[in-house]
């Protein structure tokens, strides 16, 4: 495993809309599993691939519940309610804001062998999907968030 450089805001990459995950093999299982090193050892409970330099539809969430949820070629296929709540992101450094996002969603994916899934989520996770999904279509939060500050993560 490695750790990857995170691509932060102001790099193209992160405007430009994913391609498609088009072959599921050790390769791609092996990105996985450094997207995933990447976003642990930076505290962080989402990464996409972008941020980590490569465009396409693939990301790592774990909202710090031990488990791991690896999202290939997601679709969000319904959404409900709506919530308002703080976000930050890892290539945002420092920079909160509040971000209005469904309250639940249901997200279709494949896994990392290729069986395709359905996952209904709400809370903490429906945010963090949604957050992660607008990184494959070139979207930060910090387009979308109302009141931007600053803060000094808490130790
Ligand atoms: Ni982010």
């Amino acid at each position: 495993m490695a750790l990857l450089e995170i691509e932060k805001a102001g790099a193209p990459i992160l405007k430009q809309i994913c391609d498609p995950v088009k072959k599921i093999d050790g390769k791609l299982r092996g990105f996985l599993d450094d997207m995933a090193e990447t976003m642990y050892k930076n505290d962080g409970i989402g990464l996409a691939a972008p941020q980590v330099g490569r465009s396409i539809r693939a990301v790592v969430i774990d909202i710090r519940e031990g488990k791991l949820l690896e999202l290939i070629n997601p679709e969000i296929t319904s959404k409900e309610g709506s919530a308002l709540d703080s976000e930050g992101c890892l290539s945002v450094p420092g920079i909160y804001g509040d971000v209005e996002r469904s309250s639940k969603v249901t997200v279709n994916y494949t896994t990392r062998y290729g069986k395709r899934r359905k996952l209904e989520a709400d809370g903490l996770l429906a945010r963090c999907i949604q957050h992660e999904l607008d990184h494959l279509n070139g979207i930060l939060f910090i387009d979308v968030a109302k009141n931007l500050r600053q803060e000094t993560p808490e130790a």
